[in-house]
């Protein structure tokens, strides 16, 4: 299959010095690429900020201080973005020629309505209050172009998992969601681990605490089975 997957945060910027983000490393997206690309999947894997080796300095064991914004190694592609609405631009334009969509990255989903084109000085204030706009859905953004395409969600959630997770699958249009209780111990942002719960319109499946490679594996068979199965 030719797999398109995002992974890590996007930054939203403030100023030329700062932005707000969140705490997703993009090691879960990291690892489906890398698992994918091992079955011999062709990956396109769309990659916000992160501080991870790539994959293929990962894989000869290099750190690269050098990032091209694209770059390739073995079944894999790596496109580097920042923003959201970049993100959304390098899922649109890689969109056509995928199979399947995994979106593990986690979209910020404000962004300051001004960006200042020069560091913002403090002053003498005490506290100042942020002006915030939404920034594009990315899933709901292109549902109109599924087509016969799987796609596949996370759930980053903190509390009420299921309903939540249900109601993404639902209102995203998507064939599977994979749920984090990111406050879980082991789960979630930045640890090396995870623990989540896949949903499709009529069944949940529950794993155990895994390795990260581990949860994608499992998420490969599900999406590589829907595929057999024609859905
Ligand atoms: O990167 P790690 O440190 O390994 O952490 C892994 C993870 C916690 C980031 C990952 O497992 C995860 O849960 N990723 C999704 C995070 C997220 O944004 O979840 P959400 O519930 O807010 O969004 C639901 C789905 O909509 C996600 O597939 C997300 O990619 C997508 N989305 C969200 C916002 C947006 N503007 N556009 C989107 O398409």
């Amino acid at each position: 299959m030719r797999l398109l997957i995002t992974a890590g945060p996007t930054r939203e910027p403030l100023d030329p010095v700062r932005f707000l983000s969140n705490r997703s490393s993009g090691k879960m997206g990291y690892a489906l690429a890398a698992a994918a690309a091992a079955r011999g999947h062709e990956v396109t894997l769309v990659s916000g900020p992160v501080a991870l080796p790539s994959l293929e300095d990962a894989a000869s064991g290099r750190i690269s201080e050098k990032r091209p914004e694209v770059a390739s190694t073995k079944n894999v592609q790596i496109v580097r973005v920042v923003t959201a609405a970049d993100m959304l631009a390098a899922v649109k334009q890689h969109l056509a020629t995928c199979d399947a969509l995994i979106m593990a990255a986690a979209v910020a989903d404000w962004r300051p309505v001004r960006v200042a084109r020069r560091k913002m000085k403090k002053g003498e204030a005490q506290t100042m209050t942020l002006e915030l706009k939404r920034t594009p859905d990315i899933l709901k953004t292109i549902a109109p172009l599924k087509g016969q395409k799987l796609f596949i969600g996370f759930a980053a959630e903190t509390h009420n998992v299921r309903a939540e997770a249900k109601r993404k699958l639902r209102e995203k249009n998507l064939d599977l969601i994979v749920a984090n209780d990111v406050t879980a111990p082991g789960a979630g942002f930045e640890v090396e681990t995870n623990r989540v719960t896949i949903f499709d319109a009529h069944s949940e499946e529950q794993l155990p605490l895994l390795s990260k490679r581990d949860v994608a594996e499992r998420i490969l068979d599900r999406l590589e089975a829907k595929r057999k199965s024609g859905r």
